[in-house]
């Protein structure tokens, strides 16, 4: 069961972050986007395209850190992942994510969505940092489960987006709920997994 779900996790992060390497590499700005946030795209494309690596090599590298084997066995990858995942992943992406924010499609609901998920990723970011650089292993962890419960916000969008579609909701209507959908239910249940599992 957990060779599953850490199976399907794995899955899920890296679907995300190589669809956003392509479609940000290789394909012209906004081709797969909804059409009403294309404008708004091309009108900020610095920010999108660093936003979308930066916040892609998060997902991906922070997926790593969760072996407790890794951890364990390979400290310096550990702490050089961890680096990179919060000095890329998390503050150039939290940085360029919290700047998109205001520019938002959907609305004041939707822009506030994304600001407080933005500011609450660069914050459990930092207090991992400081955590860790203090020797307090347990707090950093802790701190760490929060903040990558936000990274992956990212797929959960990704995956309420097209399933709100196929059940027939209007995009206006759905994108400003989905905007704290994605993340606000990812905190609940890692505070709760982190409460519950067994600590490897
Ligand atoms: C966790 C904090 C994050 C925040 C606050 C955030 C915020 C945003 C915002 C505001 C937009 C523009 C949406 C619009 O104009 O309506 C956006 C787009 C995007 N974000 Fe994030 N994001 C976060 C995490 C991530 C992560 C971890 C990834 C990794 C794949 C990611 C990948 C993208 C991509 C690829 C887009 C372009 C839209 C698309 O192609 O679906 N974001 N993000």
């Amino acid at each position: 069961m957990r060779l599953m779900s850490k199976g399907l996790f794995f899955f899920l992060a890296f679907g995300v972050a190589g669809y956003a390497f392509f479609v940000y590499g290789v394909l012209p700005l906004g081709s797969l986007v909804h059409p009403d946030m294309k404008a708004n795209f091309l009108a900020h494309s610095t920010g999108i395209y660093t936003h979308a690596f930066a916040s892609s090599i998060a997902l991906i590298l922070g997926l790593f850190q969760f072996f407790p084997r890794l951890r364990q066995k390979y400290t310096a990858i550990h702490r050089w992942l961890g680096r990179t995942y919060l000095a890329v992943g998390v503050l150039v992406g939290g940085l360029s994510g919290l700047y998109l924010s205001q520019y938002a499609f959907g609305g004041p609901f939707a822009r506030l969505g994304f600001a407080v998920l933005a500011g609450l990723w660069l914050y459990t970011g930092f207090r991992a940092f400081l955590a860790i650089r203090r020797g307090r292993v347990d707090e950093h962890r802790q701190w760490m489960v929060r903040n990558y419960s936000l990274t992956f916000a990212a797929v959960t969008l990704r995956l309420y987006l097209p399933a709100s579609m196929a059940a027939g909701f209007e995009f206006a209507i759905v994108y400003p709920i989905i905007a704290w959908l994605c993340w606000v239910p990812n905190v609940v249940f890692a505070e709760w997994r982190y409460n519950t599992a067994p600590k490897t």
